[in-house]
């Protein structure tokens, strides 16, 4: 948090929005967009106020368009809502009641298509059963599930009856889900017998088993059938989905929201501790990823879009379900990954289904350009005109890959800054309006004021780097960290204090701005490792390898990795006068995967007999970074309690 922050990249390209594109689009022109941000920023709950009353439907209207007393916000107090209805009700009275709302793309090659009509009838059914299995307003449902279409069913199922839900991500291992399941106290899991992924099935129920023992509150298992293999079920405890559905009516009036009720919870790792409970609620929410998915992947009617992150993240929440399900998109999902049994699927789906709107992460155009230009060059990519990106920055040359041979030079690119903890988008080019820079995630939202700052809050001069803040409340910003109030303000109000009125949201993230005002990013400057666009906090993985018997201390840092942007480098002490061998360190690395999951294996175990550290005793991390991408230490080590233990690291290398 203190290390200045250098920043180094120059790009000078520019790439306006296509003439052709900017017509058709929602926000047409630079003059628009300033025009809105202007409107936004003069008086912004006037200006989601307006948004809210024209885009969404509610039951009742709100007293309260904004609340602000920080960090506590709330955001269309008293209005009566429900996310489910604004995603699938309100479209059945119109022509897209016949519309595909969702089309699913199994990995063996099956797939299946939901009209509204269809979706919101298993939305319905899924309710009612969940009903049936004793699941009220304000229980919360864990959802533990592949890239199936009965994960998104799960999830309005749970929106349509009050019930928050919390997903969890189905790469994460029984032990990362008992802990979120216990921390969330949910009263029922729903899963799957497994799910297929890289020619391989994920035995999800499985882990499912081996978590709930120590998770009490967990009353019932709903589990859906999607692989057939043979999994052992509880009796009374467990239950087959397609069993339950034929007992329920198709019947369920949307329950109505006050806008503030929870509608989900979601884990995210933070620099110290367990996973945050993301708390994020309804109304604000809803009219949040609403307005960013129809402004900045400029969905049309006719568009098919595909966004291929998993729901088990906030982008698959905001991205895949509620933001276009909201506008009435039809919205694609993919179980499986691309694999040398189909590396090219990808293009694949692409070519099938006339994709029109391509939304993935850096980490995987990496390895798209790794495979070969070969494969995405051998499938007719015509139907696509736009791209989008989130994650971790994108290096310039990945983006002009993506431009040049995804894109074919035709289709701008989207590059989308946020965070679980923001719900939506906040510093993106809106296509059809904001000139394009390779490595830019350009201009903030309307209505997001944005800045880079010092530590004290003041500006930093241009192209200087500082940290990136939020200084205005926006509707999808996160309320507080379940049941843990006073971690929220720690985390996000605190790094930079409040300073006359004026508080900061900050999490995590260095940038700079140009000339022209644009945003570059430049990653987190706290302790987080970005591994394949996914957030690991180092804490939870040292305190994973200390759960090990033969572990005594343990310091994990990221180093650069071409694919993945970071990986994992573990620094471990022994217990006793043991030693390390590569049989050990192997162990040490399945230890981690079995109680994180595969996500969070260490690349490398690095046995040493002491860490360096302050003389407070603070591990010092940036040197470690050092020695782990095996670079020179320039910077200072005076604060060092101990300097031969440098020396020993290095020669350990
Ligand atoms: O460091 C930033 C990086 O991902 C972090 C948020 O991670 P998570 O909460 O898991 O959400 C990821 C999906 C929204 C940020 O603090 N990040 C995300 N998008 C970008 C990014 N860094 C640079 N450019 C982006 N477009």
């Amino acid at each position: 948090m203190t290390a200045p922050i250098e920043s180094v990249l120059q790009e000078q390209r520019l790439f306006a929005p296509p003439p052709h594109f900017a017509q058709t689009a929602h926000i047409k022109s630079m003059a628009e967009y300033q025009e809105l941000y202007a409107r936004a920023q003069a008086d912004p709950a006037k200006f989601w106020e307006e948004l809210a009353s024209q885009e969404l439907h509610w039951f009742d209207r709100w007293h309260t368009t904004l609340d602000w007393q920080p960090p506590q916000v709330q955001w269309f107090a008293g209005g009566k809502i429900n996310i489910s209805y604004n995603c699938l009700d309100r479209h059945l009275s119109t022509w897209r009641r016949n519309k595909a709302a969702l089309i699913w793309e199994g990995e063996p090659g099956d797939s299946r298509t939901y009209t509204y009509a269809q979706l919101h009838r298993e939305v319905c059914l899924f309710a009612n059963v969940l009903k049936q299995l004793g699941v009220k307003k304000g229980d919360v449902v864990g959802i533990y599930m592949p890239m199936l279409p009965e994960a998104v069913i799960a999830m309005l199922a749970c929106a349509r009856i009050g019930a928050p839900h919390s997903v969890v991500f189905g790469g994460f291992s029984g032990e990362a889900l008992r802990e979120r399941l216990n921390d969330g106290r949910a009263k029922v899991v729903v899963t799957a017998d497994g799910g297929w992924r890289k020619d391989a099935i994920v035995p999800l129920k499985e882990q499912v088993d081996a978590a709930l023992p120590q998770v009490p509150t967990v009353e019932n298992v709903l589990v859906v059938q999607r692989t057939g293999q043979r999994i052992p079920m509880e009796p009374g405890r467990d239950h087959w989905w397609h069993d339950l559905k034929q007992s329920v009516s198709a019947d369920c009036p949307p329950e109505p929201m006050d806008a503030e009720d929870i509608l989900f919870i979601l884990y995210t790792s933070g620099s110290t501790g367990k996973p945050k409970g993301v708390v994020h609620t309804t109304g604000g929410y809803n009219l949040y990823t609403h307005i960013t998915t129809k402004w900045v992947f400029d969905l049309q009617d006719t568009d098919v879009y595909w966004c291929t992150a998993d729901v088990g993240w906030i982008t698959g929440h905001s991205y895949i379900v509620y933001g276009p399900l909201s506008n009435g998109a039809t919205t694609l999902i993919y179980e499986g990954a691309p694999r040398p049994s189909n590396p090219g699927c990808m293009w694949q789906i692409i070519e099938k289904y006339g994709v029109n709107i391509f939304y993935t992460a850096p980490t995987a155009i990496r390895s798209f350009i790794k495979q070969g230009e070969h494969l995405p060059k051998s499938y007719d990519l015509s139907s696509l005109r736009l791209l989008g990106t989130v994650g971790e920055p994108i290096n310039p040359e990945a983006w002009m890959w993506y431009y040049r041979i995804i894109g074919q030079e035709r289709c701008p690119i989207v590059d989308t800054w946020w965070q679980t903890e923001t719900g939506g988008i906040m510093i993106s080019a809106l296509p059809g309006a904001i000139p394009t820079k390779p490595g830019s995630a350009t201009l903030p939202f309307p209505g997001i004021i944005a800045d880079v700052v010092d530590l004290e809050g003041n500006p930093v001069g241009e192209n200087e780097g500082g940290y990136l803040v939020i200084k205005h409340p926006w509707p999808s910003m996160m309320r507080t960290v379940y049941n843990d109030p006073d971690r929220f303000r720690r985390s996000y109000w605190e790094h930079i204090p409040p300073k006359e009125g004026q508080y900061f949201y900050f999490a995590g993230d260095g940038a700079r701005r140009d000339k022209d005002g644009y945003f570059w990013v430049m990653g987190r400057v706290d302790d987080v490792i970005n591994v394949a666009g996914h957030r690991l906090g180092t804490m939870e993985i040292e305190s994973a390898l200390v759960s090990h018997p033969a572990v005594a201390e343990a310091a994990v840092v990221g180093r650069p990795d071409e694919i993945k942007g970071e990986e994992i480098c573990a620094f471990v002490i022994l217990e006793g006068f043991q030693t390390g061998s590569e049989e050990l360190a192997q162990e040490l690395k399945q230890h981690v995967a079995k109680e994180i999951g595969a996500i969070a294996r260490p690349a490398e175990i690095r046995f040493t007999d002491a860490l360096p550290k302050t003389r407070s005793g603070k591990i010092m991390r940036r040197l470690l970074r050092s020695l782990a991408a095996k670079q020179e230490i320039t910077s200072d080590t005076s604060t060092l309690e101990d300097r031969s233990v440098l020396d020993r690291l290095r020669e350990g290398i």
